[in-house]
């Protein structure tokens, strides 16, 4: 049994995580800004503890890890909408406390799980990209690179702690996993913001268009990978890609879904910058090289894009 802090426990992914380990029996504490909702029906458990707040207040994280064995770094701002409108606040959490967080981590001996992102590549036109693979950005002035360059800078600062500190750490790069609870519908990612189009029998905004090309991965799959990976000797001070490699335009994701959830909406195409102003730039191609993370814990996504989206979609139905 160990005790773990998951930052950003009553998100998406982090939910998931903290009902993972402890079905798996370890003591879990999560610290997140959010209400709690997806964690619900786990706080009656005694071997979790959940605490509203931010992961920007240091001396809450001092204190909150003083006796821990590992951490899960998720919390983040990690809607792209944000990384335009609020730039300061996406650095702020995703860059600054991180690395104060790392550095604390690193004072108790904890091994640091981290949450990094496909968005890390940039727009390198070279696909599939595997994780040594080179990152390409546009300029600094363009506030829509301050994500990624905020996730690549903690991945550099991992490497750099366990060279010269020994500190454990992995790193997973997710490319779009989704699934029941990812955001609140309208908000955030694709996947929720085509629901609510959908749900609500409204046109469906495909950006530019519409053949900008993402993968998925449905979420218990991602989660199986985290889980393993994270408590295998094998896999520390690594990076990997966890997606699948399928590719789907956007077009034709929007229409799967339509298909999957019997839907009548119809599409229409919008101007990237009519969404996110000036400064934002789409990536035309966002394809993993999964083979690393196949071969080292023997996985494979085991869910189809069909069944991932008719749970997600009966989830958000059910719900609303
Ligand atoms: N889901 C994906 O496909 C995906 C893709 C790439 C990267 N990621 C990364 O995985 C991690 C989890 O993502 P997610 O999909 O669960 O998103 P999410 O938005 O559901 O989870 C992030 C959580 O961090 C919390 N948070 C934000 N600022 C905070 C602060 N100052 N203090 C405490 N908590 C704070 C939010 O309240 C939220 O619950 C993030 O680091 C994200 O960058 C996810």
């Amino acid at each position: 049994m160990k005790k773990i802090l998951v930052t950003g426990g009553a998100g998406f992914l982090g939910s998931y995580i903290c009902e993972e380990l402890l079905k798996k029996g370890h003591r879990v504490t999560a610290i997140d800004m959010a209400d709690g909702k997806k964690i619900e029906h786990l706080v009656s458990d005694k071997k979790f503890t959940f605490i509203q707040d931010s992961v920007c207040d240091l001396s809450l994280m001092k204190h909150q890890m003083k006796d821990m064995d590992m951490i899960f770094h998720l919390a983040a701002i990690a809607d792209p909408l944000k990384y335009v409108t609020n730039p300061l606040n996406v650095m702020e959490v995703d860059l600054l406390a991180a690395i104060n967080i790392f550095k604390i981590a690193a004072e108790n001996k904890m091994k640091i799980v981290f949450s990094s992102t496909s968005e890390v590549f940039g727009r390198n036109k070279d696909v599939p990209w595997s994780e040594d693979d080179d990152r390409v950005l546009g300029a600094t002035s363009i506030n829509r690179w301050c994500y990624s360059t905020s996730k690549a800078a903690c991945e550099h600062y991992l490497f750099a702690l366990h060279k010269e500190e020994r500190v454990p750490f992995i790193i997973y790069r997710f490319f779009n996993v989704y699934g029941p609870k990812l955001d609140d519908l309208g908000h955030g990612r694709v996947v929720s913001i085509f629901l609510k189009q959908f749900l609500n029998g409204e046109d469906i905004t495909v950006h530019g268009d519409g053949k900008q090309t993402r993968t998925f991965i449905y979420v218990d799959d991602a989660i199986d990978a985290v889980i393993k990976l994270a408590f295998y000797k094998k896999a520390e001070n690594q990076v990997f890609n966890i997606g699948t490699p399928r590719e789907y335009s956007m077009y034709e994701f929007a229409k799967i879904m339509k298909k999957v959830g019997g839907f009548k909406s119809k599409f229409k195409f919008i101007e990237h910058k009519k969404v996110f102003g000036k400064g934002y730039e789409d990536i035309p191609r966002r394809v993993p090289d999964t083979t690393k993370v196949k071969k080292c814990i023997n996985w494979r996504p085991k869910i189809s894009i069909e069944e991932g989206l008719k749970r997600t979609i009966e989830y958000y139905r059910n719900r609303k």
